[in-house]
């Protein structure tokens, strides 16, 4: 049976976090964007908390200059009515006493705006844009000032009367397997799972949701989208700046594979991966990603170094770029790595025999990301007979770019026109933006807009958030692989073990490496 249509109700949106840099670049300039195409609900608005005072004015003031700053497009007649949505609210959240004085808040926006509800309360969606260490202490506060009552709204009478209370968090979700299963722990005591919105804006981004498209409103594709056809599957987010300030307070703690790995490329592979779900919805394809993720292979301790690259960025010849253990605020002893590049293998009827090689670094050369699906060769060498110089052609390839430009192509093999037999590679096409217009949308707004229709299609459950660490953990724990880190020069291709470990088990596998002014 189809799902019912979700709509966008009106809510009031609280930001812990209200005065940080996320919520100035990216929250609020979304919801503006969001607000000029007219897809925010009406009466909707934003409750800003964080401990710093200021007037519901002052934020308004600090706000416009950032949304004329970083919103996709600032029209001034927009503006007014933009921030009438916006208020303030002084208060640290990891204290239990401001949570009083937060209620008597809520139920008069909920008043001013009319959107109460039955019991008197508007819809909350809680939105955690705090430093980590703060995200149990405030769901903790959230449950006990009983501001949420999701649980009995499903059994009451007149479930649509009643309010809903939902929470998104931020990324870094845990720092290994056993922080996340507590945090886990700390929002079931407070929310329903279906309430909880992990966010990752990977999951926002157009190609990624295409991925899904392209895969199941086909039918070319997905007779092929297996063992039998697929000799690998590469997924990679590279970039061409290397950690700089960020390396003090946030970077050297976290390292590439818990920063873009565990959190983000996992998630673009298992749409790579994933069985066709039943339906389009959020339960269906989460049914289908912890499946795929209880697939995976783990590996014994001695496979581990042997199944993933560490490395760290040097100087580049003649670069002003500093390296990594020359950024301020980096232990050089910690080995953190800069670089990560791992071969995972999932068990499954579909998958089992095709590595899947996933890579993220810092300071390389190129910034994309891209998923590649490397098929295999023709069972013939059909052509050699005619000319030897034609044996071993290039095999098919299909790359899906997500950033920095979005598209599709597909490199297949021609015969050149004329007389005798030439044969040549080509790539056919598809340039998203090119072929169908539209305007690219920074991912917070849509995944905002999702969590406010209850849309958790984009947002990660529970048991994939779990699944995705126990995979990473082994990988970060590994004695041998951290002693082992090795140097790259900045603007490189990473390092030398990364070009090994693609081509152990099949000589000849590479990295698709494209030249700078080759990526979309
Ligand atoms: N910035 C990004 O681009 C980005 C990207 C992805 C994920 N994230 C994640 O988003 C979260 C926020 O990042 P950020 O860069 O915005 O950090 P930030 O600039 O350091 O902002 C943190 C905010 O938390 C507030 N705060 C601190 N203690 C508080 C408390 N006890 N109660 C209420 N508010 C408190 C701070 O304001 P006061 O000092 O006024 O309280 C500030 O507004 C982090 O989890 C980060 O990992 C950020």
């Amino acid at each position: 049976m189809q799902p019912a249509p979700l709509s966008a109700e009106p809510c009031i949106l609280v930001i812990f976090g209200a005065s940080g840099d996320l919520t100035q670049r990216k929250l609020i300039p979304a919801l503006y964007d969001l607000d000029r195409q007219g897809r925010l609900p009406a009466g909707m608005c934003v409750l800003g908390v964080s401990r710093t005072a200021m007037s519901d004015e002052a934020f308004r003031e600090k706000m416009h200059a950032s949304v004329k700053q970083f919103s996709a497009g600032f029209e001034p007649a927009k503006w007014e009515s933009f921030a009438r949505r916006l208020y303030y609210f002084a208060g640290d959240g990891a204290s239990a006493d401001m949570f009083p004085g937060l209620n008597v808040r809520l139920a008069a926006l909920g008043e001013r705006h009319a959107i109460l509800r039955g019991g008197g309360q508007p819809n909350l969606l809680f939105y955690l844009s705090v430093a980590p260490t703060l995200y149990e202490a405030i769901i903790a506060n959230i449950g006990a000032s009983g501001l949420v009552s999701e649980g009995k709204r499903w059994c009451s009478l007149n479930a649509q009367a009643m309010p809903w209370q939902r929470i998104i968090v931020e990324k870094p979700f845990g720092t290994d397997l056993a922080s996340t299963v507590s945090l886990n722990r700390a929002l079931g005591r407070v929310f329903e799972e279906e309430s909880i919105f992990r966010i990752d804006h990977y999951l926002g981004k157009e190609l990624v949701q295409n991925i899904l498209v392209m895969r199941f409103a086909n039918s070319i594709f997905e007779p092929m989208w297996n063992r039998n056809h697929v000799d690998h599957v590469q997924v990679t987010a590279t970039e061409t700046v290397g950690v700089g300030s960020r390396a003090a307070n946030f970077y050297d703690a976290a390292g590439a594979l818990r920063d873009m790995i565990q959190s983000h490329l996992l998630q673009v592979l298992a749409m790579v991966a994933i069985e066709p779900p039943s339906v389009f919805d959020a339960a269906a394809i989460m049914r289908e990603k912890i499946k795929l993720f209880n697939s995976y292979l783990p590996l014994r301790p001695e496979q581990i170094a042997r199944s993933g690259v560490f490395g760290r960025y040097t100087r580049s010849a003649g670069g002003d770029q500093p390296s990594y253990v020359e950024e301020k605020g980096v232990s050089a002893e910690r080995r953190t790595e800069t670089y990560a590049a791992l071969r995972l293998h999932f068990e499954n009827w579909r998958w089992a025999g095709v590595p899947f090689f996933v890579r993220s670094g810092k300071s390389l050369a190129a910034k994309l990301t891209e998923v590649v699906v490397q098929f295999k060769k023709p069972p013939t060498d059909l052509f050699r007979s005619v000319d030897p110089t034609l044996r071993d052609r290039p095999a098919n390839r299909l790359i899906i770019n997500i950033a920095p430009r979005e598209g599709i192509s597909l490199r297949i093999e021609g015969k050149v026109p004329g007389p005798g037999l030439a044969i040549q590679s080509a790539k056919l096409d598809l340039d998203y933006l090119q072929r169908f217009g539209g305007e690219v949308i920074e991912a917070y707004g849509p995944l905002i807009l999702d969590a406010v229709r209850g849309d958790r299609t984009l947002y990660k459950h529970r048991d994939e958030v779990e699944g995705g660490w126990r995979i990473c953990d082994p990988f970060l724990n590994s004695p041998e692989l951290r002693a082992g880190i090795e140097d790259y020069a900045a603007g490189s291709w990473g390092p030398a073990g990364a070009d090994h470990l693609i081509a152990a088990d099949a000589p000849g596998r590479q990295w698709h490496n494209p030249r700078p002014d080759d990526v979309r």
